[in-house]
């Protein structure tokens, strides 16, 4: 591959991308987080821009798409899925991937690179079963040469763009409605059955859809040090293309950016960070003004500390407290690379505050509580998010959501705001939390609720309720107090 500087990349056309989802995809088998996994491999390795690229979106999109490629393997192979020797189950996703997602890699190019990974590991004996397999899935697809592919092994169409194919068609679609949903965005099950209780069923599709899409990459514009247009001005001299977001004054996209952001202009200087547009409307619901105590309750790594630091101009005493020292770091540091100093960081569990600081009971003007969730409303972000969130994983967030903003409510003044937020679209761990606070706590007030769905072109999926407390700050109100 022309200006590639791997040299085992270039001496086999491809492989060495194509290895590193694969590993990718064992690892994140044998239980590591994918994007762990991949920074890890990626380190290791010296693959050009483009290479890398390529191997980021087989692996993220391998592992999306894991229950549809299974059904292709069960579908085709000798075999069901789940009883293919593991790696080589892998090894196939790798490959059905590009088959089925990629209107740029030939199908041949698909299926060759796929025989050669199995024989270099060793599975010589099964490099018939790969390459039997891949080609009866390319068949059933009809020929993708003929769909205006272009002949460019391992060029994969930008993030942004849709997927040219549509991964299922080709196949067997199951009749009830949620499998058949499940089956064709590669959803779980139960998360399908689910949804299409929650929504109607053209709102359950762009939610599969969304989930698929590999996320656009946002920036917030730290507005006491430049401006958008500054910062505009910098990336297009440096090649880069972005845009301004509509409906984020100081937010933009940038579009085509790769790599470690940390080289991009202005990241040092602390002109921008990285903010999903969505996640930019959550701290200003707060309105939180220069002077102000503000406890932002579950913090790490700071995006919406930092935001409400922008806001309030730096001036007044942001307490960013998170469960977990090392995610602490993070604010810290991002804190400091953004200038904030109104900005203390606290190691603690937020459910003890008023345990911990009796004295800060009553005290705060304004707390977001940016409650750690399932993350259904980012799941086109986080690969293998779906496969690790079971129902009962729900209840439980549920359980600990209600216990943080109980225990939270009792350190807010009776003339303050607090913020519940949440980056997922399960109503158990949204309204639900709310409304059964709210039965707790009568004088409290439900200022304005807003579910955001993930969007391609609307960001990740968020829930945010703005509650104030009329007289009521007591701790546990009625019924279920905290633990
Ligand atoms: C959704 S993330 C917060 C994102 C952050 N607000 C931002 O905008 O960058 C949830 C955070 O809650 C923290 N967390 C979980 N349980 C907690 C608890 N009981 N007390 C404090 N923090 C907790 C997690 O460590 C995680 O960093």
């Amino acid at each position: 591959m022309k200006g590639n500087q791997d040299p085992n990349a270039a001496e086999t056309g491809g492989l060495a991308p194509r290895r590193l989802a694969w590993r990718v995809l064992e690892a994140v088998a044998a239980g590591a987080y994918a994007d762990n996994a991949l920074e890890r491999e990626l380190a290791k390795s010296n693959l050009a821009p483009l290479d890398r690229g390529l191997a980021t979106e087989l692996a993220y999109g391998a592992i999306r798409q894991r229950l549809l490629l299974d059904a292709w393997i069960d579908a085709h192979g000798r075999l069901k899925a789940n009883r293919q020797p593991p790696r080589l189950r892998w090894l196939l996703h790798v490959g059905l991937y590009q088959l089925l997602f990629s209107s740029r890699v030939p199908a041949s190019a698909a299926v060759n690179t796929s025989v050669e990974l199995a024989k270099e590991a060793g599975f010589a004996r099964l490099a018939p079963v790969v390459n039997g397999l891949l080609r009866a899935v390319a068949r059933a697809r009809g020929p993708q040469e003929s769909q205006g592919a272009a002949a460019v092994p391992g060029i994969l169409p930008h993030a942004d763009a849709a997927p040219a194919l549509t991964g299922w068609q080709g196949l067997a679609l199951p009749e009830a409605e949620a499998d058949s949903l499940a089956l064709r965005h590669s959803l779980p099950p139960w998360l399908a059955t689910q949804l299409l209780q929650w929504c109607r069923p053209e709102e359950a599709e762009a939610f599969g859809r969304s989930s698929n899409t590999p996320p656009a990459l946002d920036l917030r514009i730290n507005r006491r040090r430049t401006s958008r247009a500054e910062v505009l001005a910098a990336f297009g001299a440096a090649g880069l293309t972005a845009r301004a977001l509509d409906d984020q004054a100081w937010g933009l996209c940038l579009s085509e950016a790769s790599g470690d952001l940390r080289g991009l202009p202005g990241f040092a200087e602390g002109h921008w960070c990285v903010q999903d547009r969505t996640a930019q409307a959550i701290a200003p619901l707060l309105a939180p003004q220069p002077g102000q105590r503000v406890l932002d309750a579950c913090a790490a790594p700071g995006g919406k500390s930092t935001h409400l630091a922008e806001l309030m101009d730096d001036r007044g005493e942001i307490w960013a407290v998170d469960r977990s020292e090392s995610r602490l770091k993070k604010v810290v540091a991002n804190a400091e690379r953004l200038g904030m100093a109104s900005i203390q960081g606290l190691a603690a569990d937020a459910t003890e505050l008023l345990e911990l600081r009796p004295q800060w009971r009553g005290s705060f003007d304004r707390i977001l509580v940016d409650a750690p969730c399932s993350g259904l409303g980012t799941l086109a972000r986080h690969a293998d998010a779906r496969w690790r969130i079971q129902p009962d994983t729900i209840a439980q967030l549920a359980e600990l959501q209600q216990r943080l903003l109980e225990r939270l409510a009792t350190l807010l003044r009776p003339d303050g705001r607090l913020v519940y937020a949440t980056c997922t679209v399960h109503p158990q761990e949204n309204r639900e939390v709310v409304a059964g606070f709210l039965a707790n706590h009568p004088s409290w007030r439900l200022v304005q609720d807003q579910q955001w769905w993930p969007a391609p072109q609307a960001g990740d999926g968020f829930y945010a309720a703005v509650l104030e407390p009329g007289t009521d700050t007591t701790a546990g109100g009625k019924g279920s107090g905290p633990a």
